[in-house]
């Protein structure tokens, strides 16, 4: 009898136990550094990288990849990666019609990476995806000829399956293309004045400064940060001095998605998505991004005030328990603005940015569909780089269907291509999702339905690749490839 009920006693006791174990994980999987920030340091800008042309008229951008050190946190020196830099990549710029030619070495020391410009038309051999290995001491030299509107592109590295590791060691840079039409558009566009680029990392830190990579108990997907930095900066803030200013928001991080807002609720207005403009301004109060979707937003600024840009919680979608350890219940001061006394005046935004996308011309292509589901797979592979799993016909526009099988979020991101999202959840999609994408949100047990519009750039040995931008559903080969043949 004794017994019975002490072994009673002790169960209990363990069940307790447990139980108050996991209402600690749950509660402390729970971040915010709203109200925390001092905002000490100036927003760092990427410099832009200066090409030169080649006599073949081509514009050079010479990347040099490396690691160093950086004091990210005052005092600390982390360890990290970069571009002739010990952290992050300088900024590039193009213009449609310019032919480009990066010449990227590899001064890693002992690791093998690759470079992707994220969002690029572009030959397969040059996309830079698990295709393209730079060795340690090599240089690669892709080259193409810019083909596609002004947008706010990046570049990271793509290595399988060490992606979510290397782009989280701060290799990420920002690739602006431009055009003539959006040149002639009254846009604030002086780099780094009045038309800032913000890189968005989540990062954890240990006590000695360097990167924490451990993954947490429970988790989703990935390494969640606790400290956020734009372009690197910690704690940011920005002095601004003219009266409207445009944000090139890059959301750089494996995991986390970002609800991006002011703290005092004012208006903005969205004036670009992945892809580049939208048809026309639209003005909302958030822009959520998750890894890997830009936005370009205009924002009005009074003279002398100070507010602050802060990510509120994501709409993921997510039950409870998935959302909190996937961030749902995050909230960051990100940087705080700090107006001049007196600022330049800056016409409003246009009310026309760009001509809508025409209608996809002609029959329409086949209808794709592809399952996302647990973390590894994409209708039930994974990853086979060995293997094409889609073949696709030069010029053709298809309809891909991206369902999310699982709680999770996922993102689904196809290379080379825009695709404009024709229906999202079974309805009509959200403003903020009518421009042209490259990446996009898959809510859990949702389907999105885009339409894309293949190029002309044909080749039958090398794929594309397709798959979850949440970085370690991706490095756990949640990807596929495909190919643009004749
Ligand atoms: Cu940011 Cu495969 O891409
Ligand atoms: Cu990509
Ligand atoms: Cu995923």
């Amino acid at each position: 009898m004794r017994v019975v009920k002490i072994g009673a006693i002790v169960a209990a006791i363990v069940v307790a136990g447990l139980a108050a174990a996991a209402v600690a994980v749950y509660s402390s999987a729970d971040t915010s550094t709203v109200g925390k920030l001092g905002f000490e340091h100036e927003l760092a800008i990427p410099p832009l990288l200066e090409a030169r042309t080649d006599g073949d008229g081509r514009k050079v951008f010479d990347l040099a990849l490396q690691e160093g050190n950086v004091e990210l946190i005052p005092g600390k020196q982390t360890r990290t990666w970069g571009a002739n830099g010990p952290h992050l990549a300088p900024t590039l710029r193009a213009s449609r019609g310019d032919r480009v030619m990066p010449r990227v070495r590899n001064r890693l020391g002992e690791a093998t990476t690759t470079i992707h410009w994220h969002g690029m038309h572009l030959p397969a051999v040059a996309d830079g995806g698990p295709h393209q290995p730079i060795r340690p001491g090599e240089t690669w030299t892709p080259e193409w000829t810019v083909d596609q509107p002004a947008a706010t592109l990046w570049y990271h590295p793509h290595p399988h399956p060490d992606t979510e590791d290397q782009v989280y060691r701060g290799l990420v840079g920002m690739f602006i293309l431009d055009d003539p039409e959006a040149d002639a558009l009254a846009l604030p566009d002086d780099y780094g004045v009045d038309d800032i680029p913000l890189l968005i990392q989540d990062k954890k830190f240990e006590d000695d400064g360097s990167l924490d990579f451990s993954k947490g108990l429970v988790s989703p997907t990935g390494l969640l940060g606790d400290e956020i930095l734009l372009n690197g900066t910690h704690d940011p803030h920005l002095s601004v001095r003219h009266e409207r200013v445009r944000l090139r928001l890059v959301n750089a991080s494996g995991a986390r998605v970002y609800n991006i807002g002011f703290a005092d609720e004012r208006p903005f207005e969205l004036v670009a998505t992945d892809g580049g403009l939208l048809p026309a301004p639209h003005k909302t109060r958030r822009i959520q991004l998750s890894p890997g979707e830009r936005a370009e937003i205009v924002a009005r600024f009074e003279p002398g005030e100070e507010v602050v840009l802060r990510s509120f919680e994501p709409d993921l979608g997510t039950n409870f328990f998935d959302g909190r350890f996937s961030g749902a219940d995050d909230t960051f001061d990100l940087l705080e603005v700090r107006a001049a006394r007196r600022l330049a005046a800056a016409p409003a935004v246009p009310r026309r940015l760009a001509a809508p996308e025409p209608a996809p011309p002609g029959p329409r292509g086949r209808v794709r569909r592809f399952e996302l589901s647990g973390q590894g797979s994409i209708n039930a592979q994974s990853l086979d780089m060995e293997r094409i799993d889609e073949v696709v016909r030069a010029g053709t526009t298809e309809t891909w269907e991206a369902t999310n099988v699982s709680g999770q979020p996922h993102v689904f991101h196809p290379h080379d291509v825009r695709f404009r999202v024709l229906e999202y959840g079974g309805e009509r999609p959200p403003p903020h999702l009518r421009g042209p994408k490259d990446t996009v949100y898959l809510r859990p047990h949702e389907t999105v339905r885009l339409a894309i519009r293949f190029g002309d750039l044909t080749d039958p040995e090398h794929p594309y690749m397709f798959h979850c931008h949440v970085l370690q559903h991706e490095d756990r080969g949640m990807m596929g490839q495909f190919t643009v043949v004749e």
